[in-house]
């Protein structure tokens, strides 16, 4: 049997009625994708990765995908290849053509009817070639690819138009802004941080059986940013989702939950540490092999206590 890259719908079916999520993991190299999808084969758990424009710029169009077609060879489960953030019609039609299996257009920031246009225009193309489309309604506070959205600006998505958003626009999911943001820097230090449960639940009941994405779900795992700051960083106030929150909105209607920063300080902090440890060492294998076995325990952490999808492959 041939193995390939699969679309999130089956997985989002399953999730949505298990009460689980699936975990959507940035990849930028083959660490990072190496470390996620033996942490996913090693739990038996379907797995999404994503692409974001910059890592695509900063890989360019061919590795990544080879990449991820190589990790389906290698651990035989259902992975889902997703363009992050796609924020123009053309960037999404090239990644479909490219053999993502799934797309994000990212039309948060224009007004709702611009929304709409852009998004049906991207889910009609992708549609047509068996591409699922996640779009997104509500604007997250923090930093998105070069946008910055400051705290104030951030708005919760209001439920009132989830219904007439995906029945006009036709799109297969939907990330909605309860209070999460992208980074390290999520809540302020000394608050307590709280998603807006009681949106989602409105969102919900307005679409039964709809699959809900939440971003910028990294927790901020302090004993990686104690680890950057003990070996030459500095990352003071850095904080993140709290994990027992994820858990519960993967419980709900949350089905697609997206990790990039945690992976990231993990891997710095990795890194920084076999530097401050090892002065003398110039081999990559020696810093990069920890890192992405640093990576691999993070992400069955996640899949084991915050997403719930162990097992589920
Ligand atoms: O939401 C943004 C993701 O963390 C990807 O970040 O645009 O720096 O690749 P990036
Ligand atoms: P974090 O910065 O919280 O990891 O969010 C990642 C994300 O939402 C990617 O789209
Ligand atoms: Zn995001």
């Amino acid at each position: 049997m041939s193995m390939s890259i699969v679309t999130s719908k089956e997985m989002f079916e399953k999730a949505y009625n298990g009460g689980y999520a699936i975990g959507a993991f940035n990849v930028n190299n083959m660490e990072i994708i190496q470390g996620i999808t033996e942490a996913a084969k090693e739990c038996q758990a379907p797995v999404i990765l994503q692409v974001s424009s910059g890592a695509r710029k900063y890989a360019n169009r061919t590795y990544l995908v080879k990449l991820v077609e190589a990790a389906v060879i290698e651990t035989g489960l259902p992975i889902c290849l997703h363009l992050d953030h796609g924020d123009t019609f053309e960037l999404c039609k090239s990644c479909v053509d490219d053999g993502f299996t799934s797309v994000m257009i990212d039309a948060s920031s224009k007004s709702f009817e611009d929304n709409i246009a852009l998004t049906r225009q991207v889910v009609e193309y992708a549609h047509d070639h068996g591409v699922v489309v996640e779009a997104e309604l509500g604007t997250l506070a923090g930093v998105e690819d070069d946008v910055n959205v400051s705290a104030e600006d951030s708005s919760y998505t209001r439920p009132e138009d989830v219904q007439e958003f995906v029945e006009r626009t036709g799109c297969d999911s939907l990330a909605i802004a309860i209070g999460t943001s992208h980074g390290a820097y999520k809540f302020k230090p000394g608050t307590k941080p709280q998603l807006r449960f009681d949106i989602l639940e409105e969102v919900s009941k307005r679409l039964p059986g709809f699959p809900i994405v939440l971003h910028g779900s990294s927790s901020v795992p302090q004993e990686y940013v104690q680890m950057i700051n003990e070996h030459g960083g500095n990352m003071p106030g850095a904080i993140g989702v709290p994990e027992d929150q994820l858990r519960e909105a993967s419980r709900l209607a949350v089905c697609k939950i997206n990790i990039d920063s945690d992976l990231r300080l993990a891997m710095t902090g990795t890194i920084r540490k076999f530097f401050d440890e090892n002065p003398g060492e110039f081999d990559p294998r020696k810093y990069l092999g920890p890192a992405r076995e640093n990576i691999k325990q993070l992400v069955k952490h996640k899949i084991i206590n915050v997403l719930g999808c162990d097992g589920k492959a």
